[in-house]
C-alpha cells in the first residue's frame, strides 16, 4: 500500500539521536539545552521571524500560544470546524470557546467573510488553520483582526514550506504554531514550535512551556510540562535542512498529479496560486456533488488496489459529539458538503514518479 504520508529518516537523523544519546544531556530542566535552543534559532530564521519556542506537540503549540495572546475564560475564539481537532481542543483547554466559521469551499480553509459575521463583543482571537498545507487567505484576516483590536493565531501545523505573497506564512499573524508530528512535512516523531515577532509574547511563551519558570524552582506564572528533548531537537535540525527539498517534491508530485487528473471532470483538483502557495502537506482532491456514499466506494476501491487515500475530515469539529454537547449547533453549510465530497492522495517525498503515476492511472480507472 502507497502510504499517505511517510517520515523520510535517514543516517544522519540517527547519527544525530545517537550523539544525543552518548553525550547524556537528553533534556535539560529549562527546556533550552544545546539541541533545542539551536533548532529554535534555525527554525526562526527559516519562518523569517525573531523568536522559536520549541514544545512537545503542535496541540501544546497551540494552547500555549491562546494563553500567551491573553485568552480569559469564555473568550470566544473563531477558527474554521474543518480541520484536525487539536485545534479546537487547544481553544478549550485555554479556557475559551470555540466560534466555527464555514470555509471557502475552493481553498478548504476559512472564509474571512463568514469570520466578520461571527465577530461578538467576546470575540478575542482569530485562529485560521493552513489546511492540508494552502496559506489561509492571512491578508484579509489580519486587516479584519487589526481594525477589531484582535489577535492571530495560525494553526501552520500542516504547512511547513507554504508561502503567502511569496513570502514565508508565520510572519503575519501574532504567532503561528507547528507540529512536528509523524505526518507533516517535517518531523521529530512527536513535536512542536510556537513563532513571534513579539518579544513578550517569546518570553512567556519560553516560560510557560517549563512550570512558569525563568529560573529553577521560582514560579512566575502558572505553567506546563511542554518542553521538547534534545534527541527530538536534534532530529529537527537534520529535518529542517532537508525541508526545502522535501517540499520541492511533494510540489513536483502534486503537479504531477494536477497534469494526470486535469481531464477528469468529476474531479475538483485542489487550489495552488502565486499567493497562496500550498507545502502539499495532502493533495486533497473533491468528487463533485456526489453522495458521501459514492466517496467513500472511491476511497475504499483506492485502498483495495494499493492506493493509501484517506478522508480528512470525516467528522467537521461542530458535528463531533462533545462540541455539539457543549458548543451548540452550527449550520456551516460549505462545511459539511466539503466533509462529504474530499478524500486526498499520498504526494510525500518518498514517492518514486512510477508511484505518482499509478495513483493517478488506478483512479482514473475507478472513475
Ligand atoms: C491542523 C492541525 N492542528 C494541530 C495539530 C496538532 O499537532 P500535534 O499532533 O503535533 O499535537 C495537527 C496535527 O496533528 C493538525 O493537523
Amino acid at each position: 500500500m502507497i502510504s499517505i504520508n511517510l517520515p523520510i529518516i535517514g543516517e544522519e537523523e540517527i547519527r544525530a539521536v545517537t550523539d544525543v544519546l552518548k553525550n547524556g544531556l537528553l533534556t535539560s530542566a529549562l527546556g533550552t539545552g544545546p539541541k533545542v535552543t539551536a533548532f529554535e534559532q534555525e527554525f526562526a530564521k527559516f519562518v523569517n521571524v525573531s523568536h522559536a519556542v520549541a514544545v512537545n506537540t503542535g496541540t501544546s503549540a497551540l494552547h500555549l500560544a491562546l494563553v500567551s495572546a491573553g485568552i480569559k475564560p469564555g473568550d470566544e475564539v473563531i477558527l474554521p470546524s474543518f480541520t484536525f481537532v487539536a485545534t479546537a481542543e487547544a481553544v478549550v483547554i485555554a479556557g475559551g470557546i470555540p466560534v466555527f466559521a464555514d470555509i471557502d469551499p475552493l481553498s478548504f480553509n476559512i472564509n474571512p467573510k463568514e469570520i466578520e459575521e461571527k465577530i461578538t463583543n467576546k470575540t478575542k482571537i482569530i485562529l485560521p488553520v493552513d489546511l492540508f498545507g494552502l496559506p489561509a487567505d492571512l491578508k484579509p484576516i489580519c486587516e479584519i483582526a487589526l481594525s477589531r483590536n484582535l489577535a492571530v493565531i495560525e494553526d501552520a501545523a500542516q504547512a511547513h514550506g507554504a508561502r503567502y505573497s511569496g513570502k514565508p506564512i508565520g510572519s503575519l499573524a501574532n504567532a503561528a504554531c507547528w507540529s512536528f508530528y509523524a505526518s507533516k512535512n517535517m518531523t521529530t516523531g512527536e513535536g512542536g514550535i510556537i513563532t513571534t515577532n513579539n518579544d513578550d509574547m517569546a518570553e512567556s511563551l519560553s516560560m510557560l512551556r517549563t512550570h512558569g519558570e525563568k529560573t529553577k524552582y521560582s514560579s512566575l506564572m502558572l505553567g506546563y510540562n511542554y518542553r521538547m528533548s534534545e534527541i527530538q531537537a536534534a532530529i529537527g535540525l537534520i529535518q529542517l535542512k532537508k525541508l526545502p527539498n522535501f517540499v520541492a517534491k511533494r510540489t513536483k508530485n502534486a503537479k504531477k498529479l494536477t497534469k494526470l487528473l486535469s481531464k477528469e471532470t468529476q474531479l475538483e483538483l485542489p487550489a495552488d496560486s502565486e499567493c497562496m502557495t500550498s507545502s502539499w502537506n495532502l493533495y486533497t482532491v473533491k468528487i463533485k456533488d456526489s453522495s458521501e456514499k459514492e466517496r467513500d466506494r472511491i476511497v475504499e476501491s483506492l485502498r483495495k488496489n494499493g492506493v493509501g487515500a484517506a478522508v480528512y475530515y470525516i467528522n467537521p469539529i461542530h458535528l463531533m459529539p462533545f462540541y455539539k454537547e457543549n458548543f451548540g449547533s452550527y449550520h456551516l453549510p460549505k462545511t459539511e458538503k466539503a466533509a462529504k465530497e474530499v478524500f486526498s492522495l499520498p504526494v510525500h517525498p518518498g514517492l518514486e514518479e512510477s508511484q505518482v503515476e499509478f495513483i493517478a492511472e488506478t483512479l482514473i480507472k475507478i472513475l
